[in-house]
């Protein structure tokens, strides 16, 4: 899956990105507290159902001032799953998550590991854009979760990428910061989570894109002891 260290290289420097090798890390820190998802309904959709139910959704107050529903994209047998928070206004015209600059940047570090979109499934905590963008409510994450935790099901991913603060907690039920839940592989139902900041932030704040790329190693590794 890794690329050739040349071409790495090549995509860490595109991204302004000290180059650096990874040291050897030790084990990776495992978060003593699971996150675990209350019972899943018996009667579970599969994927045609699932689309068909998001896309004609009315359960919290999103649906009127959508454009469309933003499903989720790639691969349905994808070993990563990336999560993000909602759509946003690009995403809400195209009905698909990370288009914009934020998702470009997204792509870049994706490059860096060897992935593309069509190789990892890519999600959000809302399926329906938040008004000027302000962040996702409680109520509309909770009328949304049984959507994301299905395609999480679905997918069996070996590996959840938790990209910015609202993804990280609205995922693990913690009202941490990102700076505390990144550096530790959390679980969810088993399925190993890692935590980084969302790409708007790091087009905000480049200087933190280092610790991002540590996050992204630490979630390889934490993906080949699931494979294990
Ligand atoms: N930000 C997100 O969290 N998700 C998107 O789909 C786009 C921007």
């Amino acid at each position: 899956m890794i690329q050739s260290e040349q071409q790495r290289r090549a995509y860490l420097d595109a991204l302004g990105i000290d180059v650096w090798l990874p040291r050897d890390q030790g084990e990776p820190r495992l978060d003593d507290q699971p996150a675990e998802r209350a019972e899943a309904p018996a009667d579970l959709p599969g994927w045609v159902d699932l689309e068909k139910a998001v896309s004609s959704c009315t359960q919290c107050a999103l649906h009127q001032s959508r454009t469309q529903t933003v499903f989720g994209v790639g691969n349905r047998n994808a070993d990563w799953l990336i999560v993000g928070e909602a759509p946003g206004a690009e995403e809400d015209r195209r009905g698909e998550p990370f288009v914009g600059r934020a998702g470009k940047l997204l792509d870049e570090m994706l490059k860096a590991l060897g992935l593309d979109r069509n190789t990892v499934f890519i999600a959000n905590i809302l399926k329906c854009r938040p008004p000027n963008n302000r962040d996702p409510k409680q109520d509309e994450a909770d009328a949304c979760r049984s959507y994301l935790n299905r395609q999480i099901d679905l997918i069996k991913p070996k590996i959840i990428l938790a990209v910015g603060r609202i993804a990280a907690q609205q995922l693990l039920g913690r009202d941490d910061p990102v700076g505390k839940l990144r550096g530790t592989v959390h679980r969810l139902d088993e399925i190993p989570v890692v935590v980084t900041y969302h790409p708007a932030y790091l087009l905000r704040s480049p200087s933190q894109k280092a610790k991002s790329w540590r996050d992204l190693c630490l979630a390889v590794a934490a993906s080949e002891m699931r494979a294990r």
